[in-house]
């Protein structure tokens, strides 16, 4: 499990090509976003932001001023997240390898010369990220990025470590391995996790007092204390949308959760079905980038018309709404270790039905999704757990250890809910912190029976929640026939910027008549939600203890 929570925008969604450049290109993908109010909380620089490809170095052509527009992204609400790869161009004019080479960080062939290799630089020497002064000198690096310039995340890559002659060092190669000096055969696995190590601890050290973010395409199991990761170089394909679902899956079971795919495919162009097909997927999933290798088309959400410019401001905007769920998920993770995404065998270990199936998954302890997978669909069949579910889009009440079929034209992807669950939602934003939230809406869903959720807050950024400044919020559902008990306990001292909850009750076996909060009468209205159902609500203080309706 990580070491700490995301701040909260790193769960948001980010933006990202190889590569965005000059400057004006890039601040008018920030422009984009905000003219077509599409939620976007990062935006990413890929390789050409570098002078001739030398990490922390920018080109004084494309970038002159990083500074300035690296501030006045932020002050529209954009982090700028830079890509770091492990390759020092063998340069002696440039400093991080006059450093390197000085004081021998290098990683040397077995017989003595440095290891050399071509990557984006051309030749390059490699940093021995096995060794703990290394590490310290290469954390120290990003101070000039980082506090200078203002990035506020960055993205390693190429970490296998990659090298175009043979794709990764020779088996020789040797490496410190922490004092227990050993060969690249026993350290190839590892190399990509302690450079995201490294990269951790300088982030951190240097974003303080906010919270770092990180991403590796290489790590290994252990590296999630360190680092995001997303799922590598893939197509834009069925097939690739497919495997999307699953490699995410396997690896939130195998402990790491902070992961993603590059939506809408790296090598090539998706279709707009294809890319609405898979921002939805990527709605549920913890890490939500889209990236591109950029040289066949563009694949900004609104790269394909404007049918598809609308669904993917429709998921974006869910997901935004989803994130105090998604925040709390991410909380569950880190305290316990919990997988955010979990396979259908994870929910119900006693249905042998669950065995078996792949594609569907819970975000959560109460979501359930099921991607679309194939062109053309409008709908899916998909095996519904056992217990009882509302479908997210209509309400539809569902009986689950069947086979259901869900259906969804491109603008919905199969999505249950559990019933009794309470999925709390923020107003939509255009990034985290854009609207001081004043009211959040819980959505209960009926269940006869007794259900448990959680609400975790702790603001999403800084380090107050180690003092003790977060708050746990315990919903109990407790539904009869005729009545429904929504309790809560708060435990912990975080104050919300909210003081109100809307309720909206789902799923009502009966027709209410009248309600109480903490034994005063409360007025129940009825209103309109988005799918145009009439639900019965309440606005009650946040701090309420027990709300009963009958
Ligand atoms: C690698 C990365 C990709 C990146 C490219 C250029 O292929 O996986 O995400 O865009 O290098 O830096």
């Amino acid at each position: 499990m990580p070491a700490r929570n995301a701040p909260m925008w790193a769960l948001g969604y980010h933006q990202c090509k190889w590569s965005y450049y000059p400057e004006s290109n890039f601040r008018a993908i920030g422009t984009g976003f905000r003219e077509r109010q599409i939620p976007c909380d990062a935006l990413y620089l890929d390789i050409d932001y570098m002078d001739g490809y030398r990490c922390f170095t920018w080109s004084p052509t494309h970038f002159p001023d990083p500074k300035t527009m690296v501030r006045e992204l932020a002050a529209d609400g954009f982090k700028t997240i830079v890509i770091i790869d492990p390759g020092i161009k063998i340069d002696p004019n440039y400093s991080v390898y006059t450093e390197g080479l000085a004081n021998d960080y290098f990683c040397r062939r077995a017989d003595g010369p440095l290891m050399r290799g071509s990557v984006w630089p051309g030749l390059c020497n490699f940093p021995d990220f096995t060794r703990p002064d290394v590490r310290e000198w290469w954390a120290g690096l990003f101070k000039g990025l980082i506090q200078e310039d203002g990035v506020r995340g960055v993205w390693n890559d190429m970490n296998e470590p990659a090298v175009f002659e043979k794709g990764t060092f020779p088996d020789d190669v040797r490496f410190n391995y922490d004092g227990n000096p050993a060969s690249h055969k026993k350290a190839h696995n590892i190399y990509g996790m302690q450079m995201a190590r490294a990269t951790a601890a300088g982030v951190k050290q240097f974003t303080y007092p906010n919270r770092p973010f990180t991403i590796t395409r290489s790590t290994y199991a252990g590296g999630q204390r360190y680092s995001s990761a997303w799922t590598g170089d893939n197509i834009a394909s069925w097939d690739h949308l497919w495997l999307a679902n699953i490699q995410c899956q396997r690896l939130s079971i195998s402990g790491f959760s902070f992961v993603g795919s590059d939506v809408g495919g790296f090598v090539e162009t998706p279709d707009g079905e294809l890319y609405a097909r898979w921002i939805a997927l990527a709605a549920f999933h913890p890490f939500f980038r889209t990236h591109s290798s950029g040289d066949h088309g563009d694949q900004e959400p609104w790269s394909f018309g404007e049918e598809v410019t609308d669904l993917a401001r429709k998921f974006i905007s869910l997901r935004y709404q989803l994130l105090p769920y998604v925040y709390t998920t991410f909380w569950q993770y880190v305290k316990q270790g919990t997988p955010m995404l979990r396979p259908l065998a994870f929910l119900d270990q006693t249905d042998t039905d669950t065995y078996l199936r792949m594609a569907e998954f819970s975000l959560g302890d109460h979501l359930l999704v099921c991607p679309i997978t194939t062109a053309g669909a409008d709908g899916r069949w998909m095996y519904l757990p056992k217990g009882q579910w509302y479908y997210w889009w209509t309400d539809e009440a569902r009986t689950g250890g069947a086979e259901v079929w869900a259906s969804a034209n491109l603008d919905r992807i199969p999505l249950f809910v559990k019933a009794g669950a309470v999925i709390p939602l923020y107003p939509v934003m255009q990034y985290v912190g854009e609207k001081v939230v004043e009211e959040v809406t819980l959505h209960v869903y009926y269940k006869n029976g007794t259900e448990h959720s959680v609400l975790y807050d702790d603001g999403g950024e800084g380090y107050g929640y180690q003092e003790g400044h977060a708050t746990t919020r315990r919903f109990t559902v407790i539904g009869t026939d005729a009545t429904l008990t929504l309790r809560q306990e708060i435990e912990g001292d975080y104050t919300p910027s909210f003081a109100t909850y809307r309720v909206v009750f789902h799923g009502l076996p009966f027709a209410p008549l009248k309600g109480t909060v903490d034994t005063k009468a409360a007025p129940l209205t009825e209103a309109a939600t988005e799918t145009d159902a009439m639900l019965p609500e309440t606005v009650v203080k946040a701090g309420f203890a027990e709300i009963v309706i009958k």
